[in-house]
């Protein structure tokens, strides 16, 4: 099969976890199990989702000339991603994520660093690669003028857009006309004002995905895992989703593949440790099927 093209803009983090029993009260220090480093941020686990189901991605997303920006860029390069970086971010560090796992859960605070300075101005720059792109994929952990931009180019190609609004924030009514598909989880979709249904598809964890299909809700189910980590299922969801669209599987077909992604993507460690191959996702649904 021809590799299709999936454009990712957005975030680049590195992610310090910390592993806990239990959470500190205000004022209380407790006992952690495990420190880990590990590479994150939405825009790169999507970008790395969707490369190891076999898509050509570029990355468009900026990092800081500081030992996690070293590491992380050689990391998506080892991973085939083109990173679309512009001039080196030398005024600010690198995008980190504070992630505590405790209680099944992870609890996340992102100081963006570098991601801030990915601007309508540089995206602009990346013109020919939004224009020769089957699928752009975004997410809200860069500047919302430069999604909107990415957006605005990317109609102007007309070229597919999903947007994940993850974190949430309010967007303009302008920026919610231009995306092909919004993908918020059940928590995110409330503070969404979307009148075109059609574009909505909800994630809800381990319940699965629903979506409309002529004004009806559709839902597709999850598969039962063993849960290692919950950090970057939504991103694994969504670069699945990406590559789904870009070889042309209908919105079912697109949703049930990318749950599939998304189970597995919770199995390991990392938000990106999970996201699986093409060979492994056969390898699971084929399993599953027996
Ligand atoms: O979606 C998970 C990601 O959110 C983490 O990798 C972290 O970097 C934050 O961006």
């Amino acid at each position: 099969m021809k590799r299709t093209k999936v454009t990712v803009i957005g975030s680049i983090n590195m992610d310090l976890v910390t592993d806990t029993k239990r959470l500190p009260n205000k004022g209380e220090t407790v006992m952690g199990e495990f420190f880990s480093m590990i590479p994150g941020g939405k825009g790169a686990n999507q970008a790395v989702a969707a490369a190891r189901l076999g898509a050509d991605v570029s990355l468009i997303g900026r990092i800081g000339e500081d030992p996690f920006g070293l590491s992380l860029r050689k990391h998506l390069e080892q991973e085939g991603i083109t990173l679309c970086e512009g001039e080196p971010v030398h005024y600010k560090s690198t995008g980190v994520a504070s992630i505590t796992l405790a209680e099944g859960d992870n609890r996340i605070i992102v100081v963006p660093g570098a991601n801030e300075e990915v601007t309508a101005p540089f995206v602009s720059q990346f013109e020919k690669i939004i224009a020769s792109s089957d699928v752009v994929l975004l997410q809200l952990e860069i500047p919302l003028k430069a999604v909107e931009c990415a957006l605005s180019l990317a109609k102007k190609h007309q070229v597919r857009t999903i947007l994940n609004p993850a974190p949430i924030r309010s967007l303009p009514n302008s920026l919610l006309k231009d995306v092909t598909y919004f993908t918020p989880n059940e928590h995110e979709v409330g503070a969404l004002n979307i009148v075109d249904k059609a574009k909505l598809i909800v994630t809800r964890g381990e319940k699965g995905v629903t979506f409309f299909e002529n004004d009806t809700i559709r839902s597709v189910e999850s598969y039962p895992v063993e849960v290692v980590d919950t950090t970057g299922a939504g991103d694994a969801f969504n670069g699945a989703f990406a590559v789904a669209l870009s070889e042309g599987k209908s919105l079912k077909e697109a949703c049930q593949f990318s749950v599939a992604v998304g189970a597995l993507a919770v199995t390991k460690l990392g938000a990106q440790a999970g996201m699986p191959t093409r060979e492994e996702l056969s390898y699971f649904l084929t399993r599953r099927d027996k």
